[in-house]
């Protein structure tokens, strides 16, 4: 079976649905920013502090590089991920890329207490959420599918999915 690839902004909610959903399939699970942490021993506020954001770009497209070889996995990326078109050429080589999404007030309310997203530590984090959103639309739009979060609970959005990815088998999508 094909990775199921988890993509979207912030604070949709990636590594709960994640998870979850690999529970459900009986998948192996990966989040890519917990891989770049344990491969440097750094949280990613601290590479961000102390390397720059370039430099966690490419550890970033390292460790998603580095998921070329899995199968049976649900992999929850980091929200800027899309970023990089070797990043998304890479997941979906044997992927199916799925992108969570939400209303920037949705998000705004899910992030506001989180110190651990240093692009969100802004004057206006509500701002900063719709200017970077409005940036990423079209690379999050390139998403085999995407699915609206707003008023769903990690489980419904796993259910969600799982319908989906019967109907994608079935041609119905
Ligand atoms: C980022 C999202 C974060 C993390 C880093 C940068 C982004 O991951 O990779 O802070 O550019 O959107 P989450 O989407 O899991 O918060």
């Amino acid at each position: 079976m094909k990775n199921i690839v988890l993509i979207g902004f912030m604070g949709t909610g990636k590594t709960i649905v994640g998870k979850q959903l690999a529970k459900r399939l009986g998948f192996n699970y990966l989040d890519i920013d917990r891989e770049i942490e344990k491969n440097t021993g750094m949280t990613i506020s601290e590479i961000f502090q102390t390397q720059g954001e370039s430099r966690f770009r490419d550890m970033e497209a390292e460790a998603i590089s580095a998921t070329s070889g899995l199968s049976n996995t649900v992999i929850s990326t980091g929200g800027g991920a899309v970023l990089r078109s070797e990043n998304l050429r890479c997941l979906r080589e044997n992927g199916i890329l799925i992108c969570l999404s939400a209303k920037p007030e949705t998000i705004y309310e899910r992030v506001r207490h989180s110190k651990s997203r240093p692009l969100l530590q802004t004057e206006d984090p509500l701002n900063t959420i719709r200017q970077l959103i409005n940036q990423r639309e079209p690379y999050y739009r390139q998403a085999d599918m995407v699915v609206e979060t707003d008023g769903l609970s990690p489980s419904q959005i796993v259910d969600e999915i799982i319908n989906s990815i019967k109907g994608m088998k079935h041609g119905n999508s």
